[in-house]
Order: structure tokens, then C-alpha cells, then sequence
């Protein structure tokens, strides 16, 4: 009889344990398993952004962990396709050769995004300064290569939020959140497990030289003066009055074309001496493709099929006072200036120079934080090297190799007597392409904002487990351990008693 009710009481404790065990396994297993990824499917999300440039267009596809989208330094560059041909502004006598020439580019973003994600996939096509050039000079013809990009695009299964023309100061301020999201400059996962605003990190400046504009961006030490050149942010909770300009017609090929036509105006005849040109290097150029551009202005005398032979001469000295007559450097009113009468203030803290001013600094070997003194050594010595021997030494760079003087000196001229940078501020001016293994540019700032990946207030802690569950997770573990503990020992006790 005592032998029975120990049997049923031993049963009964057998039963409690096994029973502990299972709920600890499947509380272990919840705790484990984040529910989240169990049931919310995808992990990861993509975003694609077409650059339409003056001079050709990329498509940039991103990439970032859904549940984390909020942080910084957190979406990455996973591709990035030039478009084979010129920027979609030279298609304005064949608009449908526009969109057709993005197709390529979208077949390959195509195969690296899921297919059961691509419809969810935001998909931006911006363009810059060669649009709004071409909108001034016609914009029926911006409108027609407008439709058909928008056409082929939204043939294809992604979520095509639309193509429009950025105004030059989205387009520096874009870059300037690039910049800063990348270098996590404002915000940061703090040891303290928490998103705080880096307290002795400044913001670094954006210095961006496209085809057709130039952007400076950066927050200055004083209030910004001028309307038309303020912009202002809210991020993760931190307030930043920025100043930004986008100068039309100072991009490197229109700020080039711009001085070949002053070199044809003071020559008078189709003859054109060019002093930033290598000594022996000649071409030929029709006045039609030299006037092409709002950037420049025809004289009434030229006919636009006369053809004009232009002759490099390789003179420095010459190609700086050239390239200075380009700019008007006088600031008129009492207030501090960039150039052509536009306020700036003065330029403050660390830039990142990048795009044109990237590209040709490269190709030079000037990337490595020279001293302004080595800068202007190494390029004055370039310029006098002669055609003959720069063919020979670079024959992969044949396209652009004669305009590399013209475009460092402009470059410098730009840097320091435009946007005032000097001796001492120089060191400041970092030339890189890419942070975090991404591109540096507007694309991604743009991307960012514009699916509203940078709150405006600062984020909560969402890292890991939602504290509730996991506390919830482990009493219940420890509350089981013990139960089963006692169960166990009170059997030994019975078994061995
Ligand atoms: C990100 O922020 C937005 C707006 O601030 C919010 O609606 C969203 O839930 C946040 N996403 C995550 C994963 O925290
Ligand atoms: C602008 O382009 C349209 C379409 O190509 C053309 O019909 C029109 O004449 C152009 N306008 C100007 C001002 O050139
Ligand atoms: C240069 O800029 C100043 C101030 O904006 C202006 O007064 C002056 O007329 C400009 N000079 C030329 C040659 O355009
Ligand atoms: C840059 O450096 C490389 C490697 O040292 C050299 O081959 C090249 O000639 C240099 N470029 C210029 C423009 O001096
Ligand atoms: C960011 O995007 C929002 C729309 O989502 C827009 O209202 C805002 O002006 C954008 N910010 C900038 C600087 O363009």
C-alpha cells in the first residue's frame, strides 16, 4: 500500500520533470530564435539609385538589415553600374535613347535583388547639373528624356518612386549626409549600449565637383547670413545649420569649356594657343560643339561649322591667369564671399573633396594629404611635361590626359581663391572616393532621406532581445531549473529511502 503510493507519487514527480524539461527547451529555444526573424521575413532590404550626371549616369544599388535601418553606418554599397554612353542630358534630340541606355544597368541590379523583394525595392532616379542645364535651355526636350527614363524604369518590377531633377543644394546637402552617415559622425552605438550623438566628433564638410556644378557644404562657425544658401537639419535629435551652394557652369568639363571659349574670344582667329594644354598636342573642335552649353555664349561673328584648331603650348604661369578670369573674385558688399558675388562664410573644420576633385587628384598622385607646397610642385611640373612623352607614359588614360593641367589647375583655383581655403586649412581637405566601402556622393544621403532612414529624433535602444521577453525568457528558465531540481532530488530521496 505505502509501496503503491510511492509508485504514484514517483510517477506523478516523473511526470512534473519531464514536463519541466520540455517548456525549458522550448523557452531556451524562443529565447534564442529571435521572434522576429522567425515570422517577419525579409532580413534584408535594397534600394536603388540612378545618378544621372552631366556626363554619364550610375546606378548604385544599397543594401541594410531590416530591423536595424534606423542606425548609422549600417547601409552599404553592394553594386555599383555605369551606364554605358553620355549623361541622360546629351539624349535630347533622341529621348528614347535615354531610357533605353539605363536597360542594361537594371538587368543587372535586377539579378542581385531577390526576386520576391523587388517589387518592395525603392528605386530613385535623380539628375544634376546636365539637366538643368538642358531645362534652361529647352526644357520641352528635359521633359522628353524625363518620360521615357521614367517609361523604361517603370517597366521594371521594382517600387519606382519617380525621376526628377535635384536643385543644387539637395545636392550638396545629400552629399553632406553621405559623408557624415558613413563616418558615423552623428550618431554612433555608444558603449553605453545606447545611440548617442558623438560629443567630440565634428561634422566634416562636403566638397563635390561634377561635370557641369560644383557644391560646397559645411557647417560654418557663424550663423548662415543668406537665405538662399542655409539648410537646415534635424538628426537622431541633434540640430545642424549647414551652408551649402551649387555653382552651375563650375563643374570641370563646363568650367573647361568655359576657358577654351575665353582662349577663342581674346585669340580672334581659329587659331587657339592653350596654355594648360601639353606642348604638341593639337585638336580640332567645330564652333557648333564649343558653344553647345548655356555655360557659354557664341560671339555673333562665328559660324557654327567653322572648325577651329586649338594647340597646347604647356605654360603654367599662362594657365593660371586664364583659368583666374574665369571667377569674379570681388565680393562687392561687406559681407565674406566664395565667388561671383556668392556669401559664403569662412570655410570651417574637415572636408572630404571627392567626385572630380577625386578623380583628377588620382590620376596625380595628390591624395595623400600633401602639403599645399608639394601640390602645386607636383602640378606645375606635370603641366610642362609634352604630349609626346605623356602618350607614351599613359597610354590606358588617352581620353582625358590632355585635360589633367587644365583640370588641377582649376581645381586649385576653385579650392583656394574660390572657396578660400589656404595654406594652413589646406591640410583639412581630404580627397577620397569612397568611405565604408561606399561611394561618396548624393545618391545615398538621398536615398536615406528619402526613405526616411534618419529620424529626426534620437533613436531608442533596439539591439538584440526586447528586454521584456528576455527577462520573461530566463525567470522562466531559472523557475523551471528549480522546479525540476526539487522534483529530482525529492525522487532520489523516495527511490533511495
Ligand atoms: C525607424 O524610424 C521610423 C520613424 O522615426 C519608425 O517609424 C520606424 O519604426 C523605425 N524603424 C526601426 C526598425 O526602428
Ligand atoms: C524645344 O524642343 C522642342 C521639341 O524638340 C522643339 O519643338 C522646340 O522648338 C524647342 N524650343 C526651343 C526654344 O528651342
Ligand atoms: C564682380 O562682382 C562684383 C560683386 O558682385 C560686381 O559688382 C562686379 O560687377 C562683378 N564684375 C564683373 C566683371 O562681372
Ligand atoms: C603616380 O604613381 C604611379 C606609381 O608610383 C606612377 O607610375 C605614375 O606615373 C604616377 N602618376 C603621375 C601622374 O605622376
Ligand atoms: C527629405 O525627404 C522629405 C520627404 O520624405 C522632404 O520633405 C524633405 O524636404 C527632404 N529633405 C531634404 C533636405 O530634401
Amino acid at each position: 500500500m505505502v509501496g503503491g503510493g510511492m509508485d504514484t507519487k514517483a510517477k506523478a514527480v516523473a511526470g512534473l520533470l519531464a514536463a519541466t524539461c520540455v517548456c525549458s527547451i522550448i523557452a531556451l529555444i524562443l529565447s534564442v530564435v529571435n521572434v522576429k526573424d522567425v515570422f517577419l521575413p525579409p532580413s534584408t532590404k535594397y534600394g536603388l539609385v540612378f545618378d544621372a550626371g552631366s556626363t554619364h549616369t550610375s546606378l548604385y544599388t544599397y543594401r541594410w538589415p531590416a530591423d536595424k535601418e534606423n542606425g548609422t553606418g549600417i547601409v552599404s554599397q553592394v553594386d555599383v553600374c555605369t551606364v554605358e554612353g553620355p549623361g541622360i542630358s546629351s539624349y535630347a534630340d533622341d529621348p528614347a535613347g535615354a531610357g533605353a541606355s539605363l536597360r542594361p544597368c537594371l538587368d543587372q541590379a535586377l539579378k542581385i535583388v531577390p526576386a520576391e523583394q523587388q517589387r518592395e525595392t525603392p528605386t530613385y532616379l535623380g539628375a544634376t547639373a546636365g539637366m538643368r542645364l538642358l531645362r534652361e535651355q529647352n526644357g520641352t526636350k528635359a521633359e522628353q528624356v524625363f518620360a521615357e527614363v521614367a517609361k523604361v524604369i517603370g517597366e521594371y518590377p521594382v517600387d519606382f518612386r519617380g525621376a526628377r531633377i535635384l536643385t543644387g543644394t539637395e545636392e550638396g546637402s545629400f552629399g553632406w549626409i553621405t559623408v557624415n552617415y558613413l563616418l558615423e559622425t552623428l550618431v554612433k552605438f555608444s558603449f553605453a549600449e545606447k545611440w548617442e550623438h558623438p560629443e567630440d566628433t565634428e561634422v566634416l564638410g562636403a566638397l563635390d565637383l561634377g561635370g557641369a556644378s560644383t557644391q560646397i557644404t559645411f557647417q560654418p562657425g557663424v550663423p548662415v547670413e543668406d537665405r538662399n544658401t542655409s539648410v537646415f537639419f534635424r538628426l537622431y535629435g541633434t540640430n545642424y545649420s549647414l551652408y551649402s551652394h551649387s555653382y552651375l557652369c563650375y563643374g570641370k568639363t563646363q568650367a573647361l569649356k568655359m576657358l577654351l571659349a575665353a582662349l577663342h574670344q581674346d585669340s580672334v582667329t581659329a587659331q587657339i594657343s592653350h596654355p594648360c594644354y601639353p606642348m604638341g598636342y593639337q585638336e580640332n573642335v567645330t564652333v557648333a560643339e564649343l558653344y553647345d552649353s548655356p555655360c557659354v555664349r557664341a560671339p555673333s561673328t562665328a559660324s557654327p561649322a567653322q572648325v577651329l584648331t586649338v594647340t597646347g603650348t604647356g605654360d603654367p604661369a599662362r594657365c593660371i591667369m586664364a583659368v583666374q578670369k574665369l571667377f569674379n573674385f570681388s565680393c562687392g558688399a561687406q559681407r565674406p564671399c566664395g565667388f561671383n558675388g556668392v556669401y559664403q562664410p569662412p570655410v570651417r573644420g574637415q572636408f572630404f573633396a571627392f567626385a572630380g576633385f577625386y578623380y583628377t587628384f588620382h590620376f596625380l598622385n595628390l591624395t595623400s594629404q600633401q602639403s599645399l607646397n608639394d601640390v602645386n610642385t607636383t602640378i606645375l611640373a606635370f603641366c610642362k611635361r609634352n604630349w609626346s612623352e605623356l602618350e607614351r607614359t599613359f597610354p590606358q588614360d588617352k581620353k582625358y590626359l590632355h585635360t589633367y593641367c587644365s583640370a588641377a589647375i582649376y581645381i586649385l583655383t576653385l579650392l583656394l581663391d574660390g572657396f578660400k581655403f589656404n595654406e594652413h586649412t589646406w591640410s583639412n581637405i581630404h580627397f577620397s572616393q569612397q568611405a565604408a566601402h561606399t561611394d561618396i556622393g548624393w545618391t545615398l544621403g538621398f536615398m536615406l532621406n528619402f526613405t526616411n532612414m534618419i529620424p529626426a529624433e534620437p533613436l531608442e535602444l533596439v539591439k538584440g532581445h526586447q528586454p521584456g521577453l528576455w527577462a520573461g525568457a530566463v525567470s522562466f528558465i531559472v523557475l523551471a531549473l528549480v522546479t525540476g531540481l526539487v522534483a529530482a532530488f525529492l525522487l532520489c530521496f523516495w527511490k533511495t529511502k
